[in-house]
């Protein structure tokens, strides 16, 4: 038997760190994939094989360990999941082809771990839905990578649906789609091309800051809630027992989670005008209170304001680099990403990457014999 899957990778149209605080994602899978060709086979070791990036790991399913780079972790994470639930594995050879870019904030580390995930899932003929692999991303990052990552982009990734975002609840899995479609508007993603090596640091130390206030919230009211649940009156009702910073991420959170709301009724009315709006105050609180941005991102952001037909602009993902996402008029697209390119590259000498996306269809697999 042979299987296929190609995993997806995602934007997020707003909406941004509130996942792992309980609050609202509007997210989407994309026309850019992970695609994995998966069999058993004869031998003592799987092995695992990226075109894309030129790279073999080899191992043995008695005996294997952490490794020292995320890639192989993410594979060898996944089996550790399957094999300490007790699932019975036999060596395999899995082949990956992408043309998701790596580190650029559209979660193809996510999308790897799912489409492995599924992969495996389908060989072997085990009982896990989609509802599991959720949870196995979490698994793997959490244990094999040190990220405490929200449910976003797996989520995303598993339940997408062409031209439809994910009006998604994660403090309970709860959500809608909504129709995103449009002739005149479209999505372009501008890669930076900034890579933050403390990215995984700075994403856990926003996590702790949250957890921070949450439980201070939680002892002042006593309906315990997720942080992205409070209101900006409560949060402000105990200003005075937390530290700047913790103050301002909270209230970065529980803007954003409003913003969220709000802008999924303006995705429904198609005012895209209004939606835009709120993606460059979501890009301010990110900058501003959230510190999760950077010098180049908040320079594109900076640059479209006042073009007419960029309606919205904001950072995409964890920050400190990565994309930038913008709603555009269709018909206006070339001539943008034309002269932001130049204006980029004379400005910080690296050269910026544009990817027109388009809202697909979440994973998908096929088996042969
Ligand atoms: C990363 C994480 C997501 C989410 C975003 C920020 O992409 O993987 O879970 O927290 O950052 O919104």
């Amino acid at each position: 038997m042979i299987v296929k899957v190609k995993s997806p990778g995602r934007v997020n149209l707003i909406g941004e760190h509130t996942d792992y605080n309980g609050g609202y994602v509007l997210p989407g899978t994309i026309n850019k994939a992970i695609n994995f060709k998966i069999f058993k086979i004869k031998k003592s070791k799987c092995e695992v094989k990226s075109e894309s990036i030129n790279k073999t790991l080899i191992f043995d399913l008695n005996d294997f360990k952490k490794s020292k780079t995320h890639w192989n972790n993410y594979i060898l994470g996944t089996i550790d999941f399957f094999l300490n639930e007790g699932n019975k594995i036999t060596p395999f050879k899995c082949l990956i082809k992408s043309n998701l870019p790596i580190g650029s904030g559209i979660s193809s580390s996510s999308a790897l771990i799912s489409g492995f995930s599924r992969a495996i899932i389908e060989l072997y003929n085990l009982k896990y839905d989609k509802s599991d692999i959720v949870k196995i991303v979490s698994y793997v990052e959490r244990k094999f990578i040190g990220l405490k990552g929200g449910i976003m982009d797996q989520f995303t990734i598993n339940y997408g649906l062409k031209d439809n975002l994910i009006l998604l609840n994660c403090s309970n899995s709860i959500f809608d789609y909504i129709n995103f479609k449009s002739e005149s508007i479209g999505i372009v993603l501008l890669n930076t091309n900034v890579k933050h090596s403390l990215i995984n640091s700075a994403y856990n130390d926003r996590v702790n800051e949250c957890i921070i206030a949450e439980n201070l919230l939680n002892s002042h009211y006593s309906d315990k809630r997720r942080l992205a649940n409070y209101t900006y009156d409560e949060l402000n009702e105990i200003k005075y027992k937390l530290n700047l910073t913790v103050y301002n991420r909270a209230k970065f959170v529980i803007c954003e989670n409003s913003r969220t709301l709000k802008g999924a009724e303006l995705l429904k009315q198609s005012n895209f005008q209004g939606f835009g709006k709120l993606m460059y105050n979501s890009h301010q609180g990110l900058k501003d209170l959230y510190d999760v941005s950077c010098p180049e991102l908040d320079f594109i952001v900076n640059y479209t304001l006042k073009l007419k037909y960029v309606l919205g602009s904001r950072m995409m993902g964890g920050g400190f680099g990565g994309c930038t996402i913008n709603l555009i008029e269709k018909n206006k697209i070339n001539i943008f990403l034309k002269d932001i390119s130049n204006i980029y590259l004379d400005n910080f000498n690296k050269k910026l990457t544009p990817i027109n996306v388009s809202i697909a269809d979440g994973l998908t697999y096929k088996k042969t014999n």
